[in-house]
């Protein structure tokens, strides 16, 4: 899960800023309602809120055929929804993404 979302932001940090490189980000920490949560934060290209809409959904992509299968985050997402957790998204185009994920803790 972790390598698809920082993948994902390599992506989109490439897609803004080139062979300068921008900035990612992974925080964890524990919630108040005994979840972990794990931030993945990049400055890359965003998403519109178009896109944002679909972002979960199987299949969907904005990268070029042979690049992504747009499968990433759907399979994140419903193996996060599984585990009883949550995934959330926010963005701003041309600013960057946060990806949360909650996790139960063990035990
Ligand atoms: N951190 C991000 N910043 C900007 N756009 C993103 C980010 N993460 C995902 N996206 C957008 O969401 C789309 C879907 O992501 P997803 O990981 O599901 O598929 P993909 O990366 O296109 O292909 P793959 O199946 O190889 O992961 C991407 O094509 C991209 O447009
Ligand atoms: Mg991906």
């Amino acid at each position: 899960m972790l390598l698809n979302l920082c993948n994902n932001a390599i992506d989109a940090i490439y897609a803004r800023h080139g062979s300068a490189g921008g900035n990612l980000g992974v925080e964890a920490g524990p919630t108040e309602n005994n979840m972990v949560l794990i931030k993945v934060t990049d400055d890359g290209c965003g998403v519109d809120d178009d896109n944002l809409k679909k972002i979960f959904s199987p299949f969907f992509t904005t990268k070029p055929v042979g690049q992504g299968t747009g499968l990433g985050l759907s399979i994140c997402f419903g193996i996060v929804t599984a585990m009883g957790g949550k995934m959330e998204v926010d963005s701003k185009p041309g600013e960057g993404t946060t990806f949360s994920v909650q996790l139960p803790m063990a035990g």
